[in-house]
């Protein structure tokens, strides 16, 4: 405590003065071994500051307390032979306005070893008044025992990090995280880390992430016209099943439109981008193409300039003739309220299926 009140630049025994009855104790905590496959969100003591003013501990034979920096990174607090951590606790980081800050901190047993440790919970005397001695003015002064009884925890408060401040859980619990926030700081094993996991994550995740983009629109209004994109979109896809289509034109047809709003002028090759990896060329082409093939169907408009024919420009191209009939049967009139189209629920198993095909290199 001297060394603290040094530091500040204060009279040494400033903090030491009220450490005459202290409500200082110690604890031995014992730490059974943490099974690997628990992941390094079990823990053995959960992330918490110290109620008091410093904690000194003693970690017997393996390290295990780790450290919430101020990169937000837990950083692990080494065992070193013969010598103690010293931690500053809510109680001293109020003395001196933050000056010394409590820290974050945890235990994590990874040694594959029981763990013991003697802790020291260091506090002044119950009716010392906490007066911030640097920063003055900010804080009001309270007794020691009235911190210590007004708050909800004698000896730990549970620390809980903002949502913005935690790392996003893993899928997977046996899974790692990498090990820097800097992409150049990253290792080779980082990378490796990251493929794997990366692999298991798309095949289980794409589809599903690909639906929700569906099923965000479901209830949205319409512009105008009698139904709106999402029930368009299902619509293709009745239209296109019921006409006996194979499953991959089935989900074309789902999809073809599912950036219709968020990428309005380029919605095409949105589509075609989305389903790129796992369709048939054939497919690529009409995604990309649709909208031009659509100006064919238009009937009576305002413009005069409107190029009903702009798709013969492909005319001969070895795409064009499905394209064509695409637009026609399943696109330019999946619009009708009354029709009896199916569900997205229908047709959930054969994204699954499309998106966890091999990815078709081009
Ligand atoms: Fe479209
Ligand atoms: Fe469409």
């Amino acid at each position: 405590m001297r060394a603290f009140a040094a530091a500040l630049g204060i009279p040494e025994d400033h903090f030491v003065r009220s450490i005459a009855n202290p409500i200082s104790r110690g604890s031995a905590v014992y730490y059974p071994p943490q099974a690997p496959e628990l992941g390094a969100d079990q823990f053995g003591v959960a992330p918490h500051t110290d109620y008091g003013c410093l904690t000194l501990v003693y970690q017997a034979n393996v390290g295990g307390l780790e450290v919430h920096g101020r990169n937000r990174e837990w950083i692990l607090a080494h065992r070193i032979e013969d010598s103690f951590v010293v931690n500053v606790g809510d109680l001293l980081a109020r003395w001196t306005n933050d000056r010394f800050r409590s820290t974050p901190h945890r235990v994590v047993n990874r040694s594959g070893e029981e763990r013991l440790s003697l802790a020291v919970f260091v506090d002044p005397d119950d009716d010392t008044r906490i007066e911030p001695v640097c920063r003055t003015g900010r804080g009001a002064a309270l007794s020691a025992g009235d911190l210590r009884r007004i708050h909800p925890r004698p000896l730990r408060q549970v620390f809980r990090l903002p949502a913005e401040m935690s790392r996003t859980p893993l899928l997977k619990l046996e899974w790692r995280f990498v090990s820097s926030f800097e992409m150049g700081r990253m290792t080779v094993a980082d990378w490796r880390t990251l493929d794997t996991q990366r692999a298991v994550y798309r095949s289980e995740l794409q589809a599903e992430q690909v639906l929700r983009l569906l099923r965000v629109q479901k209830d949205d209004p319409s512009f105008g016209y009698p139904i709106s994109n999402y029930r368009h979109c299902l619509q293709s896809a009745t239209l296109a099943h019921r006409d006996g289509q194979d499953e991959e034109t089935v989900v074309v047809a789902l999809l073809h439109d599912i950036g219709f709003d968020a990428c309005p002028a380029r919605h095409g090759a949105f589509a075609a981008a989305l389903l790129g990896g796992h369709v048939a060329e054939r497919h690529v082409w009409l995604l990309e193409h649709h909208q031009v093939f659509q100006d064919h169907h238009v009937g009576e408009h305002y413009d005069p300039l409107l190029d009903r024919n702009a798709r013969e420009r492909w005319h001969g191209h070895p795409h064009f003739e499905w394209t064509a009939a695409f637009v026609a049967r399943y696109d330019q009139a999946a619009m009708d309220p009354d029709y009896d189209t199916l569900p997205l629920e229908h047709f959930e198993p054969m994204v699954r299926r499309l998106f966890s095909s091999e990815p078709r290199s081009r």
